[in-house]
């Protein structure tokens, strides 16, 4: 019973009052889990940017590599999201069976953004 009254209450909220609509880029998109609770705070004009293909993605899909994308599209958004791969930071990559090869992710996304 309170997930849907949590729900209503959250998408009826704008992310910045008085403002029309904020522009979120959400870079390394996945399958918009995260994308879903930026809506959910009150985000409606979201694009996705993925290099690989989520025909589930809820809002507009772009397939592309990221650091390209916000490099050339960056400053068209009022706020920017990312959340690159992260494997290559947790313990778990030293398993034997994991082979984790780049941490370009987030320190380069860090760089991307810095305009
Ligand atoms: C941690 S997951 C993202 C999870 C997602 N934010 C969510 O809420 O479900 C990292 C994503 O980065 C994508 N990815 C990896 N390298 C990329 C690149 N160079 N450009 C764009 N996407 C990339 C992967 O395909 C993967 O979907």
């Amino acid at each position: 019973m309170l997930l849907p009254l949590f729900r209503e209450g959250l998408a009826a909220r704008p992310a910045c009052p008085g403002v029309d609509a904020v522009r979120l880029l959400d870079l390394f998109c996945g399958g918009g889990g995260g994308a879903m609770g930026y809506n959910r705070a009150g985000f409606t004009e979201i694009v996705g940017v993925d290099n690989r293909p989520m025909p589930r993605y809820p809002f507009t899909f772009v397939q592309a590599d990221a650091l390209e994308y916000v490099a050339e599209h960056g400053r068209e958004f009022d706020a920017i999201h990312a959340s690159p791969p992260c494997q290559h930071y947790t313990r778990l990559r030293h398993l034997p069976w994991l082979k984790v090869t780049s941490s370009r992710g987030i320190k380069a996304s860090r760089s991307s953004s810095n305009f």
